[in-house]
């Protein structure tokens, strides 16, 4: 069976697309594995963007509390904190010696984020380094990711590859797994919904901020009677990866005749959401009440996490000659 692991950075809440795109099919492969996953918290890669101390430390608590929330089984995965490996930047820093700097040049998302964003450090440009060791210190199979992370992925097993052939066999080849229906959820204003930009829907906010959230979905300004089509519509988008198959036709229908106007579909979808993810929300809110159970449960996993990593490295020491 396949050891399948992955990661989210605690850049923010994470939010629909995170939850949709990330977790929840990353948590339903790990929970239906015979083998033991890891699944983890990238609070290292964070720091690339976040210089506050209790800014990173409450989005590292957010994001554990939300893979709790939709149900990761720490008995059955190792979660944990990639801050408390530090194993893992040993590991980066060899294969950083393997890879070529002009590839990494190539890499998309250091292009985007150096285009968007004020502090652009080295940290942002090796970042994909570090990602390939969070993989191949576990000997991972598969790693569940959205197509964004895609060349991330192509670099890891490149690297991986370049490293076996010169040093001889000592990393596992992983495979990628993108989540087909799910790609690319979009935000409030139809872009793709990303901590980034202001356009996130934040399924654990309290139902009034929740509600406004919803309310800010950017739409076309047709009036009640006319008809729309379903398909250029925000709302219906979210509304379709969010409500049952069901659900989706007899609003689709209500779209093509005409008599739904935006606010009344925003509703919908509000309540679809707070539906959907009720419990998924109390088993969140009775977390950000017990942080030291989440603490307590990192640590274990952190326990787990650094014997695996110190095999690991011990073998790449050995192949490279210390
Ligand atoms: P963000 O873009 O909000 O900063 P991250 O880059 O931290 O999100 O992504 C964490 C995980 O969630 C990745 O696997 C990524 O592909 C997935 N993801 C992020 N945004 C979306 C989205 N809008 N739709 C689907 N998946 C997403
Ligand atoms: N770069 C990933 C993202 O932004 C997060 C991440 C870090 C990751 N290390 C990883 C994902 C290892 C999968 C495997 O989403």
């Amino acid at each position: 069976m396949a050891k399948i692991l992955t990661g989210i950075q605690s850049t923010g809440t994470p939010h629909l697309g995170n939850i949709l795109g990330a977790i929840i099919p990353a948590v339903k492969m790990a929970n239906s594995s015979n083998e033991e996953s890891y699944l983890f918290i990238a609070n290292m890669h964070s720091l690339t963007q976040i210089k506050d101390q209790n800014i990173l430390k409450e989005n590292t608590f957010l994001t554990a509390a939300t893979w709790l929330a939709f149900d990761l089984d720490s008995k059955k995965s190792c979660f944990f904190r990639q801050s408390d490996v530090p194993e893992v930047t040993e590991l980066a820093w060899y294969l950083s010696c393997f890879f070529p700097y002009q590839r990494l040049r190539l890499a998309h998302s250091f292009k985007d984020k150096s285009d968007n964003l004020k502090d652009v450090n080295s940290g942002l440009f090796t970042y994909p380094m570090l990602m390939s060791a969070d993989i191949l210190m576990y000997d991972a199979n598969i790693v569940p990711v959205g197509k964004d992370q895609l060349q991330h992925l192509e670099m890891t097993r490149d690297v991986a590859s370049r490293f076996n052939n010169l040093m001889g066999e000592t990393f596992v080849i992983p495979e990628a797994k993108v989540q087909d229906d799910t790609n690319y959820i979009i935000g409030t204003d139809g872009e793709k919904m990303s901590k980034s930009k202001s356009n996130i829907i934040d399924i654990f906010l309290d139902d009034k901020k929740l509600r406004k959230q919803i309310m800010k979905i950017q739409t076309q300004s047709l009036s009640v009677e006319e008809a729309k089509n379903p398909d250029q519509c925000n709302v219906f988008k979210l509304f379709k990866v969010i409500a049952s198959d069901d659900e989706v036709k007899k609003l689709h229908l209500r779209y093509t005749k005409g008599g739904i106007g935006y606010g009344e579909a925003k509703e919908l979808l509000y309540h679809e959401i707070l539906n959907r993810f009720s419990i998924n929300r109390e088993k969140f809110f009775e977390l950000t009440n017990n942080r030291d159970r989440v603490e307590e449960l990192l640590l274990e996993g952190a326990i787990k996490a650094r014997k695996q990593a110190q095999n690991v490295l011990k073998r790449v020491r050995s192949r490279v000659g210390y």
